[in-house]
C-alpha cells in the first residue's frame, strides 16, 4: 500500500482544473440512526444501560430506536448478581438481556470478576476461599447467560494507574498474578461463543499502563490463554482528553490478532468542541477493521456517572445534541430533520451578512493509496467568527466521492463543495473545525478555497 500525505493551506482563490468525478447525493437512502449508521460499517453502536430505567418511555425510546447493543450499567455486577455467597440473583439482569434479545440487540456483559463492586462477603475473603469464590462466580454467571453475550467483560481495571505498569492490588491481585488468566479459562468453559475481553480506562492511549496491558495480552495469545478482546472504557474530559494516539492504540492491540472495542465513552463538555472530540473518537473506530463498535455510557446526559459534566449524547430531555449529530455523520448517517440543537445553531440563509468581515482558510491533509483516499480537511476562521462555511476542494477525473463527514457534499463536477452542518457552522474567531471524506479513484488535488458565512 502506498501512502502519501501531502498538506496545504489555500486562503479564499480562484477555481481549479475541472475533472469528471461523480459524487453520491448526500443523505440519499443514508441511514438515520446511530445503529442503522454502525451497521452499515459493519459495527454495532450501544449504550449502558440502567433495569430501573427501562419503564421511562422516552429512554426506552431512544434505546430501542437508536442502539443495536446494550451494556447493563450495574446489573451484572458482583455485588447485584450473588449478594449472598452462592446466592444467585439474575432478575434485573435478565429483564435488559432478554429484552435486548428479543428486539435485535447485541449484549455486552459487565463485569465478571472486578476488585470493585464485590459483595461484602467477598471483600472479607481472600486467598483460595477468594480464589475458588471467584471462579465460581464467572462459571455461574457465564453459564447462566450462555450464548446470550456477544462481548464480556472478563476481568474489569486490574492495572494500576500512573508510571509503574504495576497490576493493581486488590484482594483479588493478592489471590496471585494468574487470577486474571483463571478468569478467561473458567469464562470460556463457561460459555464458549462469547468474545472474552479485558477492559480498563486510562489505556486509551499510549502510557505505562497500555503498555502493561498490551504486554499481559501478548503474553496470553503466546501461551494460548483464550481472550478475544480489549474494551477501552473511553471516559474523556479535560483532565483526561481523547488521546492524540486513540487511533494507533487501537490499532496496535488489533494487531495481536484480537478485537477492540470502545466500551464505555463518554466526553464530557458542550456544543461544538463536545461534538469534534466524540467525531474523532468514532472515526479512529471507523479506521481500526478490528474496532468492533462503540457504548457510549448512558443514554441521556441525566443518565450518566457524571450527570454534570454532560458527557452523553442526548441531553435531559431526550433530544439530540450536537454530539448525537456529529457522530451519526461520521458513521455515514444524517438526521432526517434539524434537532432542537442543530437548529439554534443553524446559520439562516436568509439572514445577510455584513459583507467582507468574515474569512477563513481551508487545510487539506490527504492520505491516498492505490485506488481510494482519505482527506481531512480543516477550516480556520479569520478575525470575525463564522456563522458557516463552505469549502471546495477540486477532484481529478475518475475520482468519486463515497462518504463524507462533518459536512454535506455537492456537486457532481470537479470542485466539490463542502458545506457545514449545523453543529459546526460557528467557528469562533481564529477558532478551527473540521471534516472529512473518503473517495475511490485517483487523490484529490491538495487544494481547496473557503468561503466564509
Ligand atoms: O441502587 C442504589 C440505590 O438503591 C441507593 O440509594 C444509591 C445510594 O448511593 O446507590 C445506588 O447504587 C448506585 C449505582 O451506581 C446505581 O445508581 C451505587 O451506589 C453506585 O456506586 C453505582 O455507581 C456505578 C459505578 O460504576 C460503580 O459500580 C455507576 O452507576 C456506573 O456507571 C459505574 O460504571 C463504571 C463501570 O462499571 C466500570 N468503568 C467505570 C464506570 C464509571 O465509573
Amino acid at each position: 500500500m502506498r501512502r502519501s500525505l501531502a498538506i496545504l493551506t489555500v486562503l479564499t482563490s480562484g477555481a481549479l482544473t475541472a475533472g469528471a468525478v461523480a459524487v453520491l447525493a448526500p443523505g440519499a437512502n443514508a441511514a438515520t440512526t446511530l445503529g442503522a449508521a454502525a451497521a452499515e460499517k459493519g459495527r454495532y453502536f450501544g449504550t449502558a444501560v440502567a433495569a430501573y430505567k427501562l419503564s421511562d418511555p422516552v429512554y426506552s425510546g431512544i434505546l430501542d430506536r437508536e442502539f443495536t447493543s446494550v451494556t447493563p450499567e450495574n446489573e451484572m455486577k458482583w455485588d447485584a448478581t450473588e449478594p449472598t455467597q452462592g446466592t444467585f440473583t439474575f432478575t434485573s439482569a435478565d429483564t435488559i438481556v432478554n429484552r435486548a434479545i428479543a428486539n435485535g440487540q447485541k449484549v455486552r456483559g459487565h463485569a465478571l470478576a472486578w476488585h470493585s463492586q464485590q459483595p461484602g462477603w467477598a471483600q472479607n475473603l481472600s486467598g483460595t476461599a477468594l480464589r475458588n469464590a471467584m471462579v465460581n462466580h464467572v462459571t455461574r454467571v457465564a453459564t447462566h447467560y450462555r450464548g446470550k453475550i456477544d462481548s464480556w467483560d472478563v476481568v474489569n481495571e486490574a492495572f494500576a494507574d500512573g508510571s509503574t505498569g504495576a497490576r493493581r492490588d486488590s484482594n483479588l491481585q493478592r489471590t496471585g498474578n494468574d487470577w486474571i488468566e483463571v478468569a478467561f479459562r473458567a469464562a470460556r468453559a463457561a460459555d464458549p461463543a462469547a468474545k472474552l475481553c479485558y477492559n480498563d480506562y486510562n489505556t486509551d492511549g499510549q502510557n505505562a499502563k497500555s503498555n502493561a496491558v498490551y504486554a499481559m495480552v501478548s503474553d496470553f495469545k503466546a501461551r494460548g490463554v483464550p481472550i478475544d478482546c480489549v474494551g477501552f472504557q473511553s471516559h474523556f474530559n479535560a483532565q483526561s482528553p481523547l488521546p492524540s494516539d486513540y487511533q494507533a492504540n487501537l490499532q496496535r492491540f488489533a494487531d495481536l490478532g484480537l478485537d477492540v472495542q470502545i466500551t464505555e465513552l463518554d466526553i464530557e463538555g458542550s456544543g461544538t468542541t463536545q461534538a469534534n472530540t466524540y467525531a474523532a473518537a468514532t472515526r479512529a473506530c471507523l479506521a481500526v477493521t478490528r474496532c468492533n463498535g462503540i457504548t457510549v455510557w448512558g443514554i441521556r446526559d441525566t443518565d450518566s456517572w457524571r450527570a454534570s459534566g454532560t458527557p452523553l449524547l442526548f441531553d435531559g430531555n431526550g433530544n439530540p445534541k450536537a454530539a448525537y449529530t456529529a457522530v451519526l455523520n461520521t458513521l455515514g448517517g444524517t438526521t432526517t430533520s434539524p434537532s432542537p440543537s442543530q437548529s439554534s445553531a443553524s446559520p439562516s440563509p436568509s439572514v445577510s451578512q455584513p459583507p467582507g468581515t468574515r474569512s477563513c482558510a481551508a487545510t487539506v491533509a490527504i492520505n491516498a493509496w492505490t485506488g481510494g483516499f482519505v482527506a481531512t480537511v480543516k477550516v480556520t476562521a479569520g478575525a470575525t467568527a463564522l456563522t458557516g462555511w463552505t469549502a471546495a476542494v477540486t477532484l481529478p477525473s475518475g475520482s468519486a466521492v463515497t462518504n463524507t463527514w462533518n459536512a454535506t457534499a455537492s456537486g457532481s463536477t470537479a470542485t466539490v463543495s463542502f458545506t457545514n452542518v449545523g453543529y459546526n457552522g460557528p467557528v469562533p474567531a481564529a477558532g478551527t473545525t473540521e471534516f472529512g471524506f473518503q473517495g475511490t479513484g485517483p487523490a484529490p488535488s491538495t487544494t481547496a478555497t473557503c468561503t466564509a458565512r
